[in-house]
């Protein structure tokens, strides 16, 4: 594990290097019509312009360990990244609930106007008290009211993108389509995503309101996303945002196979991590050090640039709340891979399996959801 200082100083050189977007071969004329940065720090969801690396600001409130940070330090995480060009905050109302949103919206108030704010609508969520009741809620009049709750704990008149957290099985995608169309027309939305949902209700949601990005998971350590969501939103236009990206610190290198996840940490319930799967999943670790050694990087710096690789409208957005962490993550835009290097880091990749879920039956029930057909 290389410290700060060694980071700064390999990030310095390899700013010099031939720049990551310079590396990402368009293979096809939709793809090369979609390349459409003007800078490489920076990419496009559809129509919206974001940093090439955003910053996930889910643990802002309690991390994964359930330690509660500093939020004056996660003010000054929020300010940095900025200050470093990060344009691109995730966040949602579930977090905390509600807690988080209110973080980013204090820390990103002085340069609110020269940032995308993504939030995140969709679980069932008491407006008042912020308890979770049970399953699901994106009836319109629920979206709409959220919407406003939203505005005001984020400091803000509109959300830049906002994403349905989970497909409602009761309501159909068009209504919920039809609440979001109602929100841009009065200026509160600009635009809108969908995150872990089904391939068709994303083709439904596409038709009736155009969709600029979809977040799910996706990272070296879970690939689901490659069978068909990719394949999709590479036809219909779509950026993706990938979700845990350093698979929940796993691709750090800060994990190994005697790390046990203390009770409340949710990676605790994840079978990938349980001691047999974690002691048989390390291969994935050892390869990524590998890499590490070689190029002069972090893991995590590593599994970022992996990311930015796979499309050029893909958009990580690691989550932490340690400044060091971010300057890192922040600066994997910057590590050059060469087309030959990416090719053998695939073959290597692509001899690893994973044992286990990445997620509980209790909360993998609630992804690929296709939404009702609309009588
Ligand atoms: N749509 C969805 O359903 C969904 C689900 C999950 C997450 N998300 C979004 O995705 C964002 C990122 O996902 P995530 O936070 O779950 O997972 P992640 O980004 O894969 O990993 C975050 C974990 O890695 C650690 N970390 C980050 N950078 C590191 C580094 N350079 N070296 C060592 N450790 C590092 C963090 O701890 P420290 O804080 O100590 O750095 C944290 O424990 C979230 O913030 C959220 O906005 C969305």
């Amino acid at each position: 594990m290389q410290n700060r200082r060694q980071f700064l100083l390999s990030g310095a050189s390899l700013a010099a290097a031939s720049l990551l977007s310079t590396n990402i071969q368009a293979s096809t004329s939709e793809q090369k019509k979609r390349t459409i940065s003007t800078s490489p720090n920076t990419r496009k969801l559809g129509k919206l312009q974001v940093s090439s690396i955003g910053l996930g600001v889910q643990n802002m409130s309690r991390k994964y360990d359930t330690s509660v940070p500093n939020r004056q330090e996660m003010h000054q995480v929020i300010r940095s990244a900025y200050e470093e060009g990060v344009t691109f905050f995730d966040a949602a109302e579930a977090y905390g609930p509600f807690e988080v949103e209110r973080i980013l919206g204090e820390g990103v108030k002085p340069f609110r106007d020269n940032i995308v704010i993504a939030t995140k609508f969709g679980w069932n969520i008491d407006q008042q008290t912020g308890a979770r009741l049970p399953g699901l809620n994106s009836r319109p009049a629920h979206i709409k009211m959220v919407v406003d709750g939203m505005l005001s704990r984020l400091q803000t008149d509109r959300i830049d993108l906002l994403y349905q957290h989970r497909v409602d099985p009761d309501v159909p995608i068009e209504d919920v389509a039809g609440a979001v169309a109602d929100l841009m027309n009065e200026g509160k939305v600009l635009h809108w995503g969908l995150s872990e949902m089904g391939i068709n209700t994303l083709k439904r949601a596409h038709a009736t309101l155009p969709v600029s990005a979809v977040q799910s998971e996706y990272s070296m350590l879970w690939r689901g996303p490659e069978k068909s969501v990719l394949p999709l939103c590479e036809k219909l236009g779509i950026g993706f945002v990938p979700w845990s990206p350093l698979g929940v610190q796993f691709l750090t290198g800060w994990i190994d196979e005697n790390t046990r996840f203390a009770q409340g940490d949710f990676r605790a319930t994840e079978s990938r991590f349980n001691p047999e799967n974690l002691a048989h999943n390390m291969s994935l670790v050892k390869l990524l050090m590998q890499w590490s050694e070689r190029k002069n990087a972090s893991p995590a710096q590593i599994a970022l640039v992996w990311l930015l690789h796979q499309k050029p409208w893909i958009v990580p957005i690691p989550g932490t709340t340690s400044l060091a962490h971010m300057q890192q993550n922040t600066a994997s835009r910057d590590l050059s891979f060469s087309t030959a290097e990416m090719r053998e880091l695939n073959d290597s990749l692509a001899s690893i399996t994973i044992q286990g879920q990445r997620l509980p039956d209790f909360v993998q029930v609630f992804s690929d959801v296709e939404a009702p057909e609309k009588l």
